[in-house]
């Protein structure tokens, strides 16, 4: 376990953003993390995970721990279940694609899905018509200032669209280090009702799709729309689709009568943020090197070398705009440091 100083963060950030870190050190197992954090108690800590859900405005004047912890296991199973548990630091996409591999079902809709898989109960990924907590049983956590691991249950994580507790009550204060999920051997619950799957699987000509064939339709569908972080610096979605109250629905549906929604409750309303960002006219604009994704506007790219600061400053342009045209706030679905 070394520690540098002085570290570039470019590669450990999908977006490709060139920032410092004062001091930078990857773990590789739970105990060299307890190690780390005994030996640095008083020192300010960043905890890096894949690195796909942030954008950097600036350097870290921290010690930056990054997660590297690998392995996975079955932990138990029966004729219908299997329990399988991960270690933080495996790759999502890479993790999927072994559960598919062994015909385990659940995750299969959020293939693709760039980052590591211990950020995943953070902010409840999903795709797809599936979330993180439809299949999640538990995970390992430590506390950053105790080093006590803590085993948090689903009810614990207070999932909601990607929100969760460690987003909320317990912000920074843990690191997760393990993940449980409960997935099915038999009778998958294939979920093919999210109208791009259905289409895509027509396309394929196929009419009684497995995991597999479900994994491949999601992933023909992402790369259609999503670039790839590896050609294209990008973090997903930047912002999320705002849920608005019914009255500012209306409002708003008055003057764009063609608005999608999706209704929540009896009371709130979802609006694709993609389809307002489009409307007001940003979808495949570019500033400097930072733009607006050409296939999918609720993607901010980098071209190549934008500051997290640029990139920053369009996003707020964005807001203000819809804001202005459409009365609604949108928000940031990263995590801007
Ligand atoms: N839309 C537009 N223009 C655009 C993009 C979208 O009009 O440029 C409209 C579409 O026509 C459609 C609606 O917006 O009516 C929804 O679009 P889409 O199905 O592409 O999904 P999304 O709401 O834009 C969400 C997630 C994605 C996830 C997809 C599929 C959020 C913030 N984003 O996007 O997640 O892959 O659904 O389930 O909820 C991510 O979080 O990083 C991410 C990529």
């Amino acid at each position: 376990m070394t520690v540098q100083s002085n570290f570039s963060l470019k590669k450990y950030n999908t977006f490709g953003i060139e920032a410092k870190a004062r001091q930078f050190v990857a773990v590789h197992s739970v105990e060299d993390l307890k190690n780390i954090l005994q030996q640095n108690l008083s020192e300010p800590k960043f905890i890096l995970g894949g690195g796909s859900n942030m954008l950097l405005t600036r350097d870290i004047e921290a010690l930056v721990i990054h997660i590297d912890l690998k392995g996975k296991k079955i932990l138990k199973e029966d004729d219908d279940f299997v329990w399988v548990e991960s270690q933080a630091g495996e790759n999502w996409h890479e993790f999927v694609l072994w559960t598919i591999g062994q015909n385990f079902g659940g995750l299969e809709n959020m293939s693709l899905i760039p980052g590591n898989l211990g950020t995943t109960p953070v902010q409840n990924i999903g795709a797809y018509g599936t979330e993180i907590k439809d299949t999640f049983v538990s995970c390992e956590a430590i506390n950053i200032a105790t080093q006590q691991m803590k085993t948090f249950s689903k009810e614990d994580c207070r999932f909601g669209y990607r929100e969760s507790i460690f987003k909320n009550d317990v912000k920074d204060q843990f690191i997760i280090t393990s993940v449980v999920f409960k997935l099915t051997k038999r009778n998958h619950k294939i979920n093919i009702s999210y109208g791009d799957i259905t289409k895509e699987l027509e396309k394929q000509n196929v009419s009684a799709p497995t995991l597999k064939d479900v994994s491949n339709a999601v992933i023909a569908i992402r790369q259609s729309k999503l670039p790839d972080p590896k050609e294209l610096g990008n973090s997903g979605s930047f912002f999320k689709n705002p849920i608005i109250s019914k009255e500012n629905y209306e409002k708003a549906h008055a003057l764009h009568p063609e608005m999608p929604h999706y209704v929540i409750s009896e009371t709130e309303v979802k609006v694709p943020a993609g389809w307002l960002i489009e409307r007001a006219g940003f979808k495949g604009k570019r500033f400097g090197d930072a733009g607006i994704h050409k296939n999918q506007a609720l993607v901010l790219v980098n071209y190549g070398n934008a500051t997290g600061q640029e990139i920053l400053n369009v996003s707020k342009d964005i807001q203000a705009t819809i804001l202005k045209e459409f009365g609604i706030a949108i928000e940031a679905e990263v995590n801007v440091i």
